[in-house]
């Protein structure tokens, strides 16, 4: 036989055929898009240095979720909150009448079909930015995050995000124990219908810089390196899982994406739970700088970027580009 014996490219020869033997496809139903609401009236204001991402009032984030589901068929919004005043135990995350707490009922006002997902943290509620209350400072310890109180106040958060009408809770503080702590208390609340998708594997990573901008969330000292995990570790990332799917978790979570195809992987064979991929904020700058204003570089890039996180194992992707990905591919 005249080499070569293979021809790998004749499955190539059109599009027509490469959709034919595509094995990850992208469906709409697999995006998250997140938002960040913020306090005031009819505001749509552009996150500098985070290009084509807003923050939204109330109302305009209604509007961006009727747009979602209206104009680009997404199914479900990650939101964010950015509270009116911050303090030291961030009491703003689970007030009556917090950011996120009104977002969550004007969207179920609305009556939109939308799937709204609350992330649960206190980052943007504290003063001092970190994921929880501190500790005392001691001559011979540093202030930390104190994991057991904090435990508490991420239970009452989820509990009033549920109240005031979110679908389901994103606990992606990284304490010890959270999941079993908001399963209790969701459940006594009548909300054991309720799932939770929870961040298990949350590397402190330095591609959440635009986030923190966004979120106004950056650590007012030190960094989060005593609860994010180590980008060193893998079987450890295991081991979070585990330990939220045996809590209750509903879905897990791999943060960030890209940089870690290896744990989304892993993750897919080992458990048997729908895994969620978060495509970060710093993953999403790079590629919009990348693309430098060309609409179509910019839709090749995310697709890329989301059809390889769906073929590491992803069931579910978090992404900025949701809007951009979901028309590329309608
Ligand atoms: C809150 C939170 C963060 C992100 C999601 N939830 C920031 C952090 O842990 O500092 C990052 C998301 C992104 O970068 O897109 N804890």
């Amino acid at each position: 036989m005249p080499y070569p014996e293979e021809r790998p490219r004749r499955l190539r020869g059109s599009a027509r055929r490469r959709a034919m033997v595509a094995e990850t496809r992208l469906h709409r139903d697999r995006l998250i898009w997140p938002l960040f609401a913020v306090p005031g009236t009819n505001i749509e204001r552009e996150i500098p240095g985070f290009p084509g991402v807003h923050h939204h009032s109330v109302d305009r984030l209604v509007e961006a979720c009727r747009s979602a589901v209206g104009d680009f068929g997404l199914r479900s919004v990650l939101l964010f909150g950015l509270p009116e005043s911050k303090d030291a135990e961030g009491t703003g995350a689970w007030a009556e009448d917090g950011i996120v707490q009104q977002a969550c009922r004007a969207i179920r006002a609305a009556n939109l079909d939308i799937e709204v997902i609350t992330d649960v943290c206190l980052c943007e509620y504290t003063d001092h930015g970190h994921c929880g209350v501190l500790t005392p400072e001691l001559p011979n310890r540093p202030a930390t995050v104190d994991n057991d109180p904090t435990l508490e106040l991420l239970a009452r958060t989820a509990t009033s995000h549920a109240a005031a009408g979110a679908d389901m809770v994103a606990p992606s503080d990284m304490m010890d124990g959270r999941i079993g702590a908001l399963r209790a208390a969701l459940d006594d609340e009548g909300h054991e219908d309720l799932p939770i998708m929870a961040y298990s594997a949350k590397y402190a990573s330095a591609f959440y810089g635009p986030f923190r901008l966004a979120a106004d969330s950056a650590p007012a000292f030190g960094d989060r390196r005593t609860y994010q995990m180590d980008p060193a570790n893998a079987d450890e990332a295991l081991r979070e899982i585990a330990l939220d799917i045996e809590e209750g978790a509903d879905i897990v979570m791999v943060k960030p994406g890209l940089p870690y195809l290896d744990i989304i992987r892993r993750a897919k064979d080992a458990f048997h739970v729908p895994i969620a991929a978060y495509n970060v904020s710093g993953e999403y700058v790079m590629l919009k700088a990348l693309a430098a204003g060309d609409p179509l570089a910019e839709e090749r890039l995310f697709l890329e970027a989301t059809t390889s996180l769906c073929r590491a194992g992803a069931d579910l992707v978090i992404t900025y580009a949701a809007p951009l990905v979901a028309k590329a591919i309608r």
